[in-house]
């Protein structure tokens, strides 16, 4: 069984982003599972308390979970045009100490979605992402894209996908990636 770690970028109750993870969860490949990861409980990068205290606890937690994971989902929301700061700092945390990087990131299959209720479906902040995954040395899977545009149309007041299309694409975009940690686990 292939295991999938997946993380949204936002903390909302509502969110459109967490909505698409779940959505995920329910259309993966049956040859693999995902799971659901928080960033909820990440307080904020600070120095002082990674040389005094080290990793806190959460983080000490998610980067096991992630080190665990036969690849990673991340499932971003667009701030500005890039990456959200709250999303970001998990994962720069997540990055120390940087002896650390290859066991949690190194060569780990990633992938990329996000949903906005905009019209470009978060394809800055996806961009704004590869630079980041390129330094913490993860294999980056380009050969599907899924940005989610207006996303009010397209998920129920539930949370639930309501437009044919988008889980057809989420569907198809999953089975790609699969197929593509499939393939750098027979490398192996
Ligand atoms: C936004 N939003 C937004 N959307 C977008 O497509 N491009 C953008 O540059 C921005 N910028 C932006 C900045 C800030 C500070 C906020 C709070 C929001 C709107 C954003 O896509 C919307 O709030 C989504 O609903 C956020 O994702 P979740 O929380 O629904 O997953």
């Amino acid at each position: 069984m292939i295991n999938i770690v997946g993380i949204s970028g936002s903390l909302r109750k509502g969110s459109y982003n967490s909505a698409l993870l779940r959505s995920a969860v329910a259309l993966m490949p049956v040859r693999a599972e995902l799971r659901v990861a928080s960033i909820r409980d990440i307080g904020l990068y600070d120095g002082d308390v990674e040389a005094t205290e080290g990793v806190p606890a959460p983080v000490a937690a998610l980067k096991d979970t992630v080190a665990a994971a036969d690849g990673l989902l991340l499932v971003t929301p667009e701030y500005n045009n890039s990456i959200p700061g709250v999303f970001k700092n998990a994962i720069d945390w997540m990055s120390r100490p940087p002896a650390d990087i290859p066991r949690v990131f190194g060569g780990r299959p990633a992938a990329l979605i996000g949903a906005s209720p905009g019209a470009f479906g978060t394809i800055l902040s996806q961009n704004a992402w590869l630079p980041v995954l390129r330094t913490l040395g993860m294999r980056m899977w380009s050969e599907g894209r899924l940005m989610v545009s207006r996303a009010p149309s397209v998920f129920a007041a539930d949370g639930t996908l309501a437009d044919a299309k988008i889980e057809d694409a989420l569907r198809k975009f999953l089975e790609g990636f699969i197929g593509f940690v499939e393939s750098t686990r027979r490398e192996q």
